[in-house]
């Protein structure tokens, strides 16, 4: 288990550190889960340790493991970016939500040692064996972390709190690298549907990632990712077997009780209620004197200033129903600002005549489902808010709108009045939900699914092709901008072995057959290696880059500025084969050239590429990644993207983009700059295994997809002349 909070915090206190269990519905479901199953815990004790403390790991039942975090880390990327920023805005808050790049940028260093800490508990020999399971909001970004360290885990996430609709999402600057952060993992929860389905919604739109609505999965890389509902239970029996054994809640009195539990959080809508009683003694004054609030707040996050600001609301509002209604021997609201071990809990729940849940907004809520297990006695009466993901699978709860004062007070007093044989049927049927989905199953059910491998997603539907290009190409003519290498053929060891399917050979045939149809193919290859590979007459062809271009109707085409660097490129050879290893190679290509070193031991790559790097710039040129490449091109302002503008513009004139509609299909790193030229001119694919993040619109898994693609724009209907 890898999450922000550990199931004990620590604090500096007088008598050194002292040891306390957290709060919160993250640690109530793990920890008893961990005990039952073992494993061990990875996550942040809410403190500093010195070089000579560490965890006290007496009485638990399972490993702990700290992740330390400096105080600057605490409050940028703890109390800033996850609770200023993201808490906020999952819960539909967008106008609490603060975007500073600094918090981000905590975030993701915090995220990636988080990831560091978790693969250090993997067992090395077994990678595949072990099963990494991130937790909640704050370590969005630690999935990815982790599977680039250890790229054969397991690893599951499950998300403990909303996940919000993609215009509320978006307003988030880091929104795809936080998309992309999860797709590390294969298995990815939230509590319910609704959330799952924005997720996925997200990835399709912002990431252009493929996505199957209907089974819930995702591809990304050579991955496949399942998405899927897992409302979260609680330990049934247990709550139930310490409401039957506790003494009773409070003094035996007269008033009857209406219970509110919570975290101190905006969240919770702690004020809201506190309100709709305050009506409920107005408009109905028989219950003065009768009934009595009992609210716990349980301090929470207070170096946060909305949560200091939300206590003094809280404190004005308790003062003033008190002030305005209590007697001499009563007071309305009972208000307790601490927190309560689960075993007064249940007497509580118990013993309350009504609990009332009324968040704002509420991943899931346990209160409501714990209040229900302790229901062993004369049955009470949930309120419920159907903001709240509890109110999803409780519809025998009375459900209320937070925000609708009056029929908040209207539930409230329904509930108060309503009579044993409905409160016995509501609480019954509620009960026996809970106790069939309760913590247990919740675990069983999403450990069960984090260790099925998905099979890959079957080849692109033709409805796909048609709801991502249908009305882009629709009536218009074509101009197809096609990479070679890894997208029309797959790598091959050496160049000159890569070839094209005949299928592939076929669509590019038929595509550049129809008058309303051009097609280029683009390549790092020189133009005549290109032309000879493709082997298909009539087509454009720009080769090195973009430097080199030719195609029907347009003059040959060679870069001015190239020929002063075919001297340059020629004495870079040697100094290149100084550094190659058995398996590295160098393709000459004229005034640029390609260091090949796919064949080399791997281990070796990242030094290899550095080196060439730098003896790449030394010599004046500009130096770029390719797949197992180091690319090295004269430094001269143009790239694939200025190539194909070029040819747009010499074919179609000025304003082309009225009159064709370009699509560019590629796979590598030189591709982006093409992306970049047709960001909002026309449509973009990335191909092959990358996880991530591209400047095109969509990504395609393999030249088998792209194939597809071509099949289905070759069929399409004629553009009119
Ligand atoms: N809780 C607790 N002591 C308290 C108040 C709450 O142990 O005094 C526990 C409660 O039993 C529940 C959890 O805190 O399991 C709150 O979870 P919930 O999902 O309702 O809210 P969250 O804090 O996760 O937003
Ligand atoms: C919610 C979150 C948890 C968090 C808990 C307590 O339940 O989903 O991730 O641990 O609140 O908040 P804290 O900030 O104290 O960890």
């Amino acid at each position: 288990m890898v999450s922000n909070r550990l199931p004990v915090t620590l604090q500096r206190g007088p008598r050194g550190l002292e040891s306390k269990r957290s709060v919160g519905g993250l640690v109530s479901a793990l920890d008893p889960l961990l005990r039952r199953r073992g494993g061990s815990w990875v996550g942040w004790p809410g403190t500093r340790l010195r070089d000579d403390e560490t965890l006290d790991e007496t009485g638990s039942e399972y490993g702990l493991h700290a992740v330390a975090l400096t105080d600057t880390e605490v409050n940028r990327y703890y109390h800033g970016f996850s609770n200023r920023t993201l808490w906020p805005l999952f819960h539909s808050l967008p106008e609490r939500a603060r975007f500073d790049r600094r918090d981000w940028e905590a975030y993701e260093r915090v995220n990636a040692r988080f990831a560091e800490a978790s693969t250090q508990r993997l067992d090395p020999s077994r990678p595949e064996h072990n099963l990494v399971w991130v937790h909640d909001y704050q370590l969005m970004r630690t999935p990815t972390g982790i599977r680039k360290l250890c790229p054969e885990a397991r690893i599951a996430f499950f998300l403990h709190i909303p996940f919000p609709p993609p215009d509320l999402f978006r307003l988030l600057p880091w929104d795809r690298e936080l998309l992309q952060g999860l797709l590390g993992a294969d298995l990815i929860g939230f509590h319910v549907a609704g959330y799952a389905r924005n997720f996925l919604e997200c990835v399709d739109r912002l990431l252009g990632a493929r996505v199957d609505h209907e089974a819930s999965l995702i591809e990304f890389g050579s991955r496949t990712i399942r998405v899927g509902a897992f409302p979260l239970g609680i330990d049934f029996a247990r709550y139930q077997s310490l409401a039957e054994q506790a003494a009773p809640a409070t003094r035996a009195g007269r008033e009857r009780i209406i219970l509110g539990v919570d975290r101190l959080d905006y969240t919770k809508g702690i004020p809201n209620r506190l309100r709709a009683f305050e009506r409920l003694l107005e408009l109905h004054p028989e219950y003065r004197e009768q009934v009595i609030l009992l609210q716990i707040a349980v301090p929470s996050r207070s170096q946060v200033a909305e949560y200091q600001a939300l206590k003094r609301e809280i404190d004005e509002i308790v003062g003033h129903v008190n002030g305005r209604f209590a007697t001499a021997s009563w007071s309305p609201i009972r208000y307790l600002y601490r927190s309560f071990p689960q075993e007064r809990l249940a007497a509580l729940y118990r013993d309350a005549d009504v609990t009332a849940v009324t968040p704002l907004r509420d991943g899931m809520n346990l209160i409501a489902k714990e209040f229900v297990a302790c229901q062993v006695d004369d049955p009470g009466v949930l309120v419920l808010s159907q903001l709240a993901g509890a109110a999803e699978r409780m519809p025998e709860a009375l459900l209320v709108n937070p925000h609708d004062l009056d029929g908040s007070a209207e539930a409230l007093h329904r509930a108060l009045s309503m009579d044993e044989p409905e409160r016995r049927s509501r609480m019954l049927a509620l009960r026996r939900r809970e106790r069939r989905f309760d913590l247990d199953a919740w675990g069983d059910h999403f450990l069960e699914a984090a260790r099925t491998p998905e099979a890959p997603l079957g080849l692109v539907r033709p409805e796909e092709f048609e709801a991502w290009l249908g009305a882009f190409v629709e009536g218009h003519p074509l101009a197809l901008f096609l990479d070679f290498d890894g997208t029309l053929a797959a790598i091959a060891q050496r160049p000159e072995e890569a070839a094209m399917t005949a299928g592939m050979r076929s669509a590019i045939e038929t595509c550049a057959k129809r008058a309303d149809t051009e097609v280029t193919i683009v390549s790092g290859r020189g133009i005549d290696d290109l032309e000879a590979a493709v082997g298909i007459p009539g087509l454009t062809y720009a080769g090195n880059h973009g430097f080199e271009i030719r195609g029907p109707e347009l003059e040959d085409f060679r870069h001015a500025e190239l020929a002063g660097f075919a001297a340059g490129a020629r004495e870079l050879i040697p100094k290149l084969e100084a550094l190659a290893p058995d398996g590295a190679w160098i393709e000459a290509k004229g005034p640029t050239l390609t260091f090949h070193f796919r064949e080399v031991e791997p281990a070796l790559h990242a030094e290899l590429a550095r080196n060439a790097r730098s003896e790449v710039e030394a010599a004046g040129f500009r130096a770029r990644d390719g797949k197992y490449a180091v690319e090295a091109r004269p430094p001269i302002a143009w790239d694939k993207g200025s190539a194909l503008l070029y040819i747009l513009r010499h074919r179609y004139g000025e304003a082309w983009s009225e009159s064709v509609r370009a699509i560019y299909v590629g796979d590598d790193q030189t591709d982006e700059d093409a992306f970049r030229m047709l960001a909002g001119l026309g449509f973009t694919f990335r191909v092959g295994e990358f996880s991530g993040l591209t400047e095109a619109r969509r990504l395609l898994r393999d030249p088998e997809a792209v194939e597809q693609l071509l099949s289905w724009l070759a069929r399409r209907p004629a553009s009119s002349p």
